[in-house]
């Protein structure tokens, strides 16, 4: 077994677009650094204490400048790294050649690549035998689990092939090898939750996203600035005076419905938890049902991390025009299965724009469904993916120096690690907070002080 991708029968350590845009990935890597000073202190005190040493660790995650930054960290910490992208479109090709040109990374992905490619570089990922892996949406870990489980039929064609190559007793060093993992989003960490519930969890997972220093950061304020983003990248509509629906009002809903009415727009929101409906209500957006918000909407974004949320009903009430997108994990919150065998389409219009015609109107999906701010533009800002990445960097060392204590469940790094990485960005931001007085310590641990 090794790392090799056999995508056009050639045997590599990596499979990328082209190495010739090393030096594009280079420069744009380096200036997503410059907004990343958390994550470079790390880098620094993981070069002098190499707490990763030894350790072959593999990382499904999307392929960006902020992603080759965490990379380079890991390596700097000793780790042997193996990166394959967690989307098929947010791959930046110019990063991965340069991780692969300049930091001997082995890396397995390319933008636009078709199904079977992006499995092939989950296998190449799986073939690294990590002790650590790290994933954005469970996929390295699920295809872990139905090794671990004997599901082969549950598996990709490409992994399925070379696992049945594979002996039973090399399937089972491939899972009993990994000693914990990490995991970025909350599709992941909702997937790995009820896989521990189901007590077959094989090893620890550390749950990055239910850190403070994450969701409240990136899929609140990151994912909120750049799905608009890659919105305005993809359409170049305006959004001042739209009718804009939000499905979903989670971190990652009311962030960008947040910047929707930064921007001008009339925000619509849709809900199924009445908790979160109450507070998009109470924060000023009017809350309707999907099937009436369909009706009015020019635009709809979808940020529920569940399925089938936009509907062949609810387009077919959609008027001429409408646009879809998707900003949650996996393409499956609108049902384009559905739509494709009603409507006619789909025609590309513009780069990431399908228009479908339906019931003789027009309607545009963008993005082909998938995460509209890393399809068409490059994901989250560095200054954010800072504070995750930091998580990221701080869990694997947690994994290797606590992996024998820690349960088969899903953790979250201590509060102690999150709340350090907060006063870290704070020092770098140049923010300065008051300290409890000795009178208030005592009396925020007293109970007997009344009026
Ligand atoms: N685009 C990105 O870069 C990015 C970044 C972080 C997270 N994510 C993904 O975005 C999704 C949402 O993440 P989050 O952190 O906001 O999760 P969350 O759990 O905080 O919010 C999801 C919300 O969607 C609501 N919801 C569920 N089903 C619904 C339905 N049918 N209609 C309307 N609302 C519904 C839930 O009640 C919840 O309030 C996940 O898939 C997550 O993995 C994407």
């Amino acid at each position: 077994m090794s790392e090799t991708a056999t995508r056009g029968g050639t045997k590599a350590t990596n499979d990328i677009k082209d190495i010739r845009l090393a030096e594009e990935g280079r420069r744009r890597t380096e200036w997503a650094e410059r907004s990343m000073p958390v994550l470079r202190q790390i880098r620094e005190r993981f070069t002098r204490e190499r707490p990763l040493a030894g350790k072959r660790l593999a990382a499904c995650l999307h392929v960006t400048t902020e992603t080759a930054n965490l990379a380079v960290t890991l390596q700097a910490g000793g780790a042997d790294v193996a990166l394959c992208g967690s989307n098929p479109l947010s791959t930046q090709d110019d990063v991965a050649a340069h991780l692969v040109k300049d930091h001997g990374i082995k890396v397995f992905a390319i933008k636009g690549e078709d199904h079977a490619t992006y499995y092939e570089h989950i296998r190449a990922a799986l073939a690294h035998r990590a002790d650590i892996t790290m994933d954005d949406g469970a996929d390295l870990v699920g295809a872990l689990h139905m090794i671990a489980l004997n599901r082969l039929d549950d598996l990709a064609p490409p992994v399925r092939k070379w696992v049945e190559t594979l002996s039973a007793a090399e399937r089972k060093a491939i899972v009993s090898g990994v000693s914990g993992s990490t995991e970025e989003t909350t599709t992941g960490v909702i997937r790995l939750k009820a896989m521990a519930k189901d007590g077959v969890l094989q090893f620890p997972v550390i749950a990055v996203n239910d850190s403070q220093t994450k969701h409240l950061f990136d899929n609140r304020y990151g994912t909120g600035q750049s799905t608009l983003d890659g919105i305005i990248r993809a359409t170049n509509l305006l959004i001042a005076g739209s009718t804009v629906v939000v499905a979903g009002y989670g971190w990652c809903g009311r962030g960008f419905a947040m910047r929707a009415r930064g921007a001008g727009a009339n925000v619509l929101v849709t809900e199924i938890d009445p908790m979160k409906a109450l507070e998009a209500q109470m924060d000023g957006y009017r809350v309707v049902p999907m099937e009436e918000a369909a009706k009015v909407g020019d635009l709809f974004v979808t940020l529920t991390g569940n399925t089938e949320v936009i509907r062949v009903e609810h387009m077919k009430a959609m008027k001429d025009g409408a646009v879809v997108a998707n900003s949650g994990h996996f393409n499956v919150e609108i049902d384009l299965e559905g739509l494709k065998k009603v409507a006619k389409g789909p025609v590309r219009v513009r780069e990431f724009v399908e228009e479908f015609q339906l019931d003789g109107r027009k309607l545009f999906v963008l993005g082909e469904g998938r995460l509209i701010n890393l399809a068409a533009a490059e994901g989250h800002p560095a200054s954010v993916m800072d504070m995750s990445f930091a998580n990221q960097a701080l869990a694997a060392e947690y994994v290797v120096e606590n992996a024998k204590k820690l349960t088969k469940d899903v953790h979250r790094i201590p509060v102690e690690l999150d709340a350090e990485i907060a006063r870290l960005k704070l020092q770098a931001m140049g923010v300065s907070i008051d300290t409890l007085t000795p009178a208030q310590r005592k009396y925020l641990a007293s109970w007997d002080m009344g009026t």
